[in-house]
């Protein structure tokens, strides 16, 4: 499954061998440098290829793409799961990224009618509705407002969908990675809204795509006044086609389905756009037969991204890297909390820091592994003081008929050979 490029293979072997007899100081923490320069070793002996010649140009890759090494390191799908490819969905490799920033060209995509091509000159949005001065902006006019520059996740509230009945999909890049995060740049939506001028009694705005499926959503209107963006670019430059180029609505913190792609109108209105079947499509049902729905705020979840099933451990016992994702659509993440035993005894992990708490956190444990199978789980606090719960405790009061906003916590089994499985424990 994984590329490892041959020439590399020699270290690797070497660096296993020399965990094997240096336990005493793995456990002090470090890897044992001496015995690994006693041994001779090609790569630090001999001139390599790399090294007898000259490298590629600066004209070679005008825009650059992943070395081939990393070719493993991309979206995939669950052929099961979506019927077509075009109203589908493919995953996030988070098993493989590391830091907090997605790559555009490796975050996930879900679309009701496929990615659609606008060019920037055939770019109009429109607000009408109750508002003083209906408005139709061109990609131009927009780029004339004052910006803002913000990082946040966008999460399909199916994440982890799958999972509800019990454990199903083999790797977290399946099990949670209808998720990505990125650095967005654009026009706050109050601004225009201020300059259409809102009329006092409006209490709800529509939103639309330009795409055939329209995605239409309806918002409470204090929400569009305070932090949701207009953006044309992410994480530096230009949006993708398959993220909604030249124009998406960045609604932070709340699930995937509003964040609107290729956004053309906005409609202000008094009520919601209830007759639009689309508006209320995520719903959650429950055990008795209602629906909760307007669940619009994503709840603290995490999960380790590796070890896990399609990032196995690669050596032996001694220092691991135990490390994850954590997020909350209520406010920043405020501790994440590590399990190697299944919930017995649990480690505070380190968060690194972050600007916006709407954002991905990442964490680390740095854990001294005995080589025998651990039952590994993170638990997620937000700054409410929610904590995330077990999918047992979710389970007793949503029952098993929902599909969106599964936060459950994600159990893996870790065998004392390295591999990872996806597992239940209760
Ligand atoms: N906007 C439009 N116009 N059309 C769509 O199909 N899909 C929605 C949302 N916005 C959609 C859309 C859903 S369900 C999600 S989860 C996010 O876009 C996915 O955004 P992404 O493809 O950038 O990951
Ligand atoms: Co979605």
């Amino acid at each position: 499954m994984t590329h490892r490029p041959p020439l590399h293979t020699g270290r690797r072997r070497f660096l296993t061998a020399s965990l094997a007899t240096g336990g005493a100081m793995a456990t002090a923490g470090l890897l044992p440098a001496a015995a690994r320069a006693a041994t001779p070793d090609p790569l630090i002996t001999e001139v390599q290829p790399w090294a007898s010649g000259f490298g590629d140009g600066v004209d070679a890759h005008p825009y650059g793409l992943p070395t081939e090494h990393e070719g493993d390191v991309i979206r995939r799908t669950v052929s099961w799961l979506t019927a077509d490819t075009i109203s589908s969905i493919n995953f996030t490799p988070i098993h493989a990224l590391d830091g907090t920033i997605t790559p555009q060209g490796c975050a996930f995509e879900r679309h009701h009618s496929g990615a659609i091509d606008l060019a920037k000159p055939d770019y109009r949005l429109m607000i009408n509705g109750m508002v003083e001065r209906p408005l139709v902006f061109t990609y131009d006019d927009l780029e004339r407002f004052p910006r803002r520059t913000m990082t946040c996740f966008l999460e399909c509230a199916a994440n982890t969908g799958m999972e509800w009945a019990g454990a199903q999909l083999n790797g977290a890049q399946f099990t949670h990675g209808m998720i990505h995060n990125m650095e967005y740049t654009g026009v706050p939506l109050r601004l225009l809204l201020e300059e259409a001028g809102v009329k006092p009694e409006a209490t709800w705005v529509m939103a639309e795509g330009a795409d055939a499926s329209s995605n239409a959503r309806s918002f409470p209107i204090e929400k569009m006044l305070d932090d949701v963006l207009v953006a044309f670019k992410a994480n530096g430059e230009a949006l993708r086609k398959e993220h909604g180029y030249p124009v998406r609505l960045v609604v932070p913190g709340w699930e995937g389905n509003m964040w609107i792609k290729w956004l053309r109108r906005i409609e202000v209105a008094d009520a919601p756009w209830e007759s639009r079947e689309e508006t209320s499509k995520y719903t959650d049902t429950l055990a008795n037969g209602t629906s909760r729905k307007w669940t619009w705020v994503m709840d603290a979840k995490s999960v380790v991204t590796s070890p896990s099933p399609q990032s196995p451990i690669r050596h032996g016992a001694g220092p691991l890297v135990i490390t994850g994702l954590a997020w909350s659509g209520r406010g920043a993440i405020k501790q994440v909390d590590v399990t190697v035993d299944g919930g017995r005894t649990w480690q505070t992990a380190r968060l690194e820091p972050q600007s916006n708490p709407l954002a991905l956190h990442r964490f680390y444990l740095d854990h001294q592994w005995d080589g025998s199978d651990m039952l590994i789980q993170s638990r997620a606090m937000d700054a409410t003081g929610y904590v995330q719960p077990t999918k047992d405790a979710l389970r007793a009061i949503r029952g098993l008929n929902s599909v969106y906003h599964n936060n459950g916590i994600q159990t893996w089994l870790v065998k004392a050979n390295g591999e990872a499985e996806n597992v239940e424990i209760s």
